[in-house]
């Protein structure tokens, strides 16, 4: 195991069906964090395949590209209804349940934006990736520096930039058959006051981007 008791808790420890229970029609990082994200997608996901959106919303993030299938998961079924690409989605606390309803290598990718650091079970939740993908599929996890601080796990809350990108290689590391993980980074040239206050373009970017390799 990776992580200790301890670095898997949250703040507020009440069932995340709680936190998630309203639909927020926001977007949860800026435009150049967003470009970004499409920008790797598109560089990454290719047409015609089958994509899963874990722990998704109203939005994916995916560029002008046709795809095969997109399903979406996620805690809310309203914000995941208003996606407009997703084909099928469906609920399920993957701190409750993390193995996913979903056939052993269906997927060519698992993309994952901004959720992360949710994740109290890691080594069970990447287990699943690596079972639902194909030979060759890749899983993009990108995240920022914002959070819903209270259901963040401790091991993130109390880390840096650079101690989260490493906790999301050793979540890959923890799972047999995966490729050293890419690393992907745009930090913020904004000042730190600037970040804080929500300045457009403020929002560094990280990606970590592995393959199914057996
Ligand atoms: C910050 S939002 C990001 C949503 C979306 N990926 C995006 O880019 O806008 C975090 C998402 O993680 C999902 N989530 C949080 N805790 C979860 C849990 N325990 N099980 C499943 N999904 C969870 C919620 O549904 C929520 O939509």
């Amino acid at each position: 195991m990776i992580l200790r008791p301890n670095q898997r808790l949250k703040l507020d420890d009440t069932n995340d069906n709680l936190f998630y229970a309203d639909p927020r029609f926001v977007t949860h990082v800026d435009e150049a964090f967003i470009k970004q994200l499409t920008d790797v997608y598109r560089d990454k996901l290719k047409p015609n395949t089958r994509i899963f959106d874990m722990m998704s919303s109203w939005v994916s993030h995916l560029p002008q590209m046709q795809f095969a299938h997109v399903e979406g998961h996620g805690l809310n079924a309203e914000e995941l209804a208003r996606n407009p690409r997703l084909n099928h989605y469906f609920v399920q606390n993957l701190n409750d349940h993390p193995q996913l309803p979903l056939p052993d290598q269906d997927f060519d990718a698992v993309i994952n934006c901004v959720s992360v650091q949710y994740i109290q079970y890691p080594e069970a939740v990447f287990s699943e990736i690596h079972r639902i993908l194909k030979p060759g599929g890749v899983a993009i996890i990108s995240f920022s520096n914002r959070m819903f601080f209270q259901k963040a796990i401790q091991a993130w809350r109390d880390g840096s930039e650079e101690s989260r990108v490493e906790l999301v290689k050793s979540y890959f590391a923890s799972v047999p058959g995966f490729s050293t993980p890419e690393v992907i980074v745009h930090k913020s040239t904004m000042p730190n006051f600037l970040q804080w206050l929500g300045a457009p373009g403020g929002d560094p970017f990280y990606a970590v981007v592995a393959y199914r390799s057996s």
